[in-house]
């Protein structure tokens, strides 16, 4: 990476709010790297899309942060990462995906029957097991995709009910079909909602892939020398950009006691 860039902020790009979740880990990690932040709120969500439909989108979306002079863009969404780890190309920029992490994050806990819950999309594509069967190829994926569970997070209503009944339908058919210690949050939205996992399901034990992809992160920009320090202590400068609806970014942001954006402003791109 060219070191001219250490200063240059990352990019994060999701399809709503659930992007903040692996933020919520990038700002434990390197907490001097200034964050430039793009959710399509707008199109969320993403599960149920086509591959030509996420191609576009997901182009679009790193150009933009692009245009922000980012050093690297962090690809927060599960399901867009599915569609670069099936068919890996050059963005023109380094770019991070969190399905591979997410794996390491299976292996790291080593459990043997792991559940997987993510978008229609992600758990179609079949990314999710073959990276995982790659690390640690006895371990037993039992994966379920959900249509609703990221809209009803992203559009910041947080109705439980509604919520828990599609926690109960989904991730009960997994735990029906195989008795899993463990269960993937393979989508990023529902790991601002683990309050609800953990009262429908107290005794599975929730993998976020969100830490292992900042690890990622970290680890490279580290290799790199372009981590921007954190100077006395003060906090990188976190901008949100959406096409979706400010004031939920602004909720979720604090539900997830991220350090709170610099600026939330609406796009229509
Ligand atoms: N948050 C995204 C993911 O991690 C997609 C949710 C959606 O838009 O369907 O897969």
């Amino acid at each position: 990476m060219d070191q001219s860039l250490k200063n240059a902020p990352i990019g994060v790009t999701d399809s709503g709010v659930g992007g903040l979740t692996v933020v919520r880990e990038l700002q434990k990690l390197l907490p001097g790297e200034d964050i430039v932040y793009f959710g399509d709120g707008a199109n969320c969500p993403y599960g149920n899309r086509s591959r030509e439909e996420l191609e576009a989108l997901l182009a679009r979306n790193v150009a933009f942060l692009k245009g922000k002079g980012v050093k690297a863009v962090v690809v927060a969404c599960n399901t867009t990462s599915a569609l670069v780890d099936s068919a890996p190309r050059d963005f023109g920029v380094p770019l991070f995906t969190i399905i591979a992490p997410a794996a390491q994050a299976v292996r790291r806990c080593g459990a043997k029957k792991v559940g997987l819950l993510a978008t229609e999309f992600t758990v179609r594509s079949g990314c999710y097991e073959k990276r995982i069967h790659a690390l640690c190829p006895d371990v037993q994926v039992v994966a379920k995709g959900s249509p609703n569970l990221a809209g009803l997070v992203d559009c910041g209503a947080f109705d439980n009910a509604a919520i828990n009944a599609e926690i109960f339908a989904q991730v009960g058919d997994v735990i029906a079909r195989e008795p899993v210690t463990h269960l993937i949050l393979g989508c990023t939205h529902y790991p601002i909602v683990e309050e609800n996992f953990r009262a429908c399901f107290p005794f599975v034990k929730l993998i976020d892939p969100a830490r292992e992809e900042a690890l990622a992160v970290s680890i490279a920009l580290s290799a790199e020398n372009l981590v921007k320090p954190a100077a006395s202590g003060e906090k990188g400068r976190f901008e949100i950009y959406t096409s979706g609806e400010p004031a939920v970014y602004e909720k979720v942001a604090a539900r997830l006691k991220l350090t709170p954006p610099d600026s939330v402003e609406k796009l229509s791109i």
